[in-house]
């Protein structure tokens, strides 16, 4: 097979980018390694800033986002001393919508469908090979079969645990990182969302979120020690824990039901650079993890896509080489901006295990800041519904 571009992954970022590509008249091929119903069974993320939803509406797939998401124009923060509401659509002109990461991936396939993509899934041993050259190409099995897909460019979508980051050899990137002391438990359910906004708690208990994903559809997390096992975790238990955590006007109407999905997620701060290797571009968690507080993962794998998308239109259809090199230094930018947002938003909202009396009295203090302050809102706002791209 050849292609003019060869996508390795499939979720959110593999996908956009393949369906903006055809678009624009460029070819692709995405290798996945799982199959399509594994992708779409990954409860992730949640919250959509605006440049992501109006970079669906350019790939021509924001329909059914536009139908049944919901437009949040603030959001609610919880702390010892009551829940404040932090108003974006005032503050700074935007606001976010909630529509699921599933449903985002499931509508991209159904346009990749629509257009004849090519997406091979559940490609095994998927390599990468010559791609300082130009001509790179990529070899993978499928059936037991071994394939060779020729190409002009690689675009690395596959994920924090892919196979294109590790391609860069290790003397020639620099991973920079932050491992949080503790974890996310996670669960959805079929139950009434508990308010109409999300609720971000700060509890001496630990952190909780009460988020959404429809009129119907509830997901809530609580901060646990990394040692927790999802086992240990009683749907029960978790209720119990969750309502102690939200304030109690809150708990007391909140309802409750059996979880249909129930996980624990590790809290990481990740960046590789560079973001290029000759003709392979990393994209999205391949090249960069946040701590889900603040909901910027998936929308960082989207303004990647954006820069990768304008890149790649300049070095194929303008025959501007040159283009290329920018992609890097032009996502890392706001990269870096999402790090420290995500980064702040988890360090006053989390309880750390060594946490003294004093840094908590500084979290007080912030947060205080934040109820009562219109240019911390304003920051904080600003950062929150995404920075432009
Ligand atoms: P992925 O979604 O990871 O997609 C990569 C794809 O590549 C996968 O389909 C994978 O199967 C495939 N792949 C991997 N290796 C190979 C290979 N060798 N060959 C071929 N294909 C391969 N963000 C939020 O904002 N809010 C959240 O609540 C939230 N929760 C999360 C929970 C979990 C458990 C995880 C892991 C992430 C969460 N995120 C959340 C982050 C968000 O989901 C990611 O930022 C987003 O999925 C990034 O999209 P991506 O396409 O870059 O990577
Ligand atoms: C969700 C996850 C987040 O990390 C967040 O900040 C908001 C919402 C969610 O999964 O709904």
């Amino acid at each position: 097979m050849r292609t003019q571009v060869a996508i390795i992954g499939g979720g959110p970022s593999g996908l956009l980018l393949s369906q903006l590509l055809m678009k624009a008249g460029i070819s692709t091929v995405v290798l996945e390694r799982k199959s399509r119903d594994y992708v779409l069974s990954r409860i992730r993320a949640g919250v959509l800033e605006q440049g992501m939803a109006d970079l669906l509406r350019e790939a021509g797939v924001a329909e059914r986002m536009e139908r049944e998401g919901h437009v949040h124009d603030g959001t609610n923060l919880s702390t010892a001393h009551g829940m404040f509401r932090v108003n974006f659509k005032e503050r700074v002109g935007k606001s976010v919508i909630v529509y699921g990461q599933t449903e985002v991936t499931q509508d991209l396939y159904e346009a990749q469908d629509a257009l004849g993509a090519t997406i091979v899934h559940e490609a095994d041993n998927v390599a990468l090979h010559d791609v300082t050259t130009d001509k790179p190409y990529v070899t993978y099995e499928k059936d037991g079969q071994t394939h060779r897909l020729d190409c002009d460019y690689i675009a690395g979508c596959d994920g924090f645990h892919g196979v294109s980051r590790p391609t860069i050899p290790a003397d020639k990137r620099q991973e920079f990182e932050r491992v949080y002391p503790f974890g996310w438990l996670g669960i959805l359910s079929r139950t009434k969302p508990a308010a109409e906004e999300l609720i971000y708690a700060n509890h001496p208990r630990g952190f909780a979120l009460a988020s959404m994903r429809s009129d119907t559809l509830s997901r809530y997390y609580v901060q646990v020690p990394l040692t927790d096992k999802v086992e240990q975790w009683s749907d029960q238990a978790f209720w119990d824990e969750l309502r102690r955590r939200l304030p109690d006007e809150v708990s007391q109407t909140m309802e409750t039901g059996p979880s249909i999905e129930k996980s624990i997620a590790p809290l990481r701060s990740f960046v590789n650079e560079p973001m290029q290797w000759g003709r392979l571009f990393l994209v999205g968690d391949a090249a960069h993890i946040v701590p889900p507080t603040g909901a910027k993962g998936l929308n960082l794998a989207a303004s990647d896509v954006h820069y990768l998308l304008e890149a790649l239109k300049a070095a194929i259809l303008d025959k501007d080489a040159g283009a290329l090199d920018q992609y890097g230094p032009r996502a890392l930018t706001r990269i870096w901006a999402a790090m420290r947002f995500s980064w702040w938003m988890t360090t006053l909202m989390h309880r750390f295990p060594d946490q003294t009396d004093f840094d908590q009295k500084i979290q007080e203090a912030e947060l205080h800041q934040l109820e009562t302050m219109e240019s911390a809102q304003i920051t904080m706002a600003r950062n929150y519904v995404g920075l432009p791209y």
